[in-house]
């Protein structure tokens, strides 16, 4: 049973694919409304979400299909002490695919080494959240019209940020991209990653600590919340909380064409003053992020025979 847990699961041709298919979907609504009738999406949700829960039940909603879902770990058996793969076994008797967040690192994995229906991974821990990729890469396409030959500025988190790290993977696959690392010294790209994803490739790279100094060479400037809940001191995440404030001063010398990206949610990070600058993708970046998700699922169950 194919499952996406990781960015790496999908190779190259299937990304630029999926990407393909969201374009359509953008394009073509309607001949999607109805593709996956009397279909049932799972969605099950151990960690808080706004976007990526409800992207994905809009997903479904959007091609035709049901939702069911556990919204929290504390409403479901899992505050009882059911174990993530007896969860996925279960739910397999009820759903066609399942979209899981969980707190622990490989949660994902394990449930979907147990489920009999696709599980795609909607965040587990500091490890991997595939499908925030995909709505990156589609933000990524559509305002720059290509995934290469990009100078790319990762912000803040970059060491719990399993965004930064999942989004850096697929990037490093597409000719002529080079990345700027800026964060505190504290919160530096994991060495595993800079390792598999940039060096192992022959990637140029620079680790700066100056985001003002990094601005004018951006072509995409990728910004991300230092998370609260990865920290085990709250002394230390007060102390980086707010390394990086973007504001439309500290854009005076960023490109006119400037794509600013951002997972969300945010905190500090992005000042509001510069949502109305049309280099601001954040929100467009969230509805693409449901276009992507409809694409995975059709493909998904379409490989699995459900379709
Ligand atoms: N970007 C993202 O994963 O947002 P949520 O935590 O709201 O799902």
């Amino acid at each position: 049973m194919r499952s996406v847990i990781d960015i790496v699961d999908l190779s190259t041709e299937e990304l630029d694919d999926l990407i393909k298919v969201a374009r359509d979907i953008i394009a073509n609504p309607d001949k999607y409304a109805h593709v996956c009738d009397r279909k049932k999406l799972a969605t099950l949700f151990f960690e808080p979400s706004t976007r990526t829960r409800l992207s994905f039940e809009a997903a479904m909603y959007e091609l035709g299909g049901h939702v069911i879902s556990v919204p929290d770990a504390g409403s479901s058996s899992a505050s009882k002490g059911e174990s993530v793969s007896d969860t996925a076994r279960v739910v397999s008797c009820y759903a066609d695919i399942i979209a899981m967040r969980h707190p622990k690192e490989g949660a994902a994995f394990v449930a979907a080494s147990k489920a009999t229906v696709p599980v795609i991974n909607a965040g587990d821990g500091g490890h991997c959240h595939p499908t925030q990729t995909l709505a990156d890469l589609l933000t990524i396409e559509l305002e720059k019209n290509r995934l290469g030959n990009l100078t790319v500025g990762f912000c803040g988190d970059l060491k719990f940020g399993r965004t930064v790290h999942s989004l850096i993977n697929a990037l490093s696959r597409y000719e002529g991209n080079k990345f700027v690392l800026i964060s505190p010294e504290e919160l530096k790209l994991p060495s595993y990653v800079k390792k598999d994803a940039i060096k192992s490739k022959g990637i140029p790279y620079e680790q700066t600590t100056n985001l003002e100094e990094a601005m004018p060479k951006l072509d995409i400037l990728y910004m991300t919340r230092v998370q609260r809940e990865r920290f085990f001191n709250e002394e230390d995440y007060l102390r980086l909380k707010d390394s990086y404030i973007l504001t439309p001063e500290k854009l005076r010398k960023a490109k006119p064409d400037l794509a600013i990206l951002h997972p969300l949610p945010r905190v500090n990070e992005i000042s509001v003053a510069v949502d109305d600058d049309p280099r601001a993708c954040y929100f467009k970046q969230v509805e693409n992020g449901k276009y992507m998700r409809m694409a995975l699922i059709l493909k998904l169950l379409k490989e699995a025979g459900t379709l």
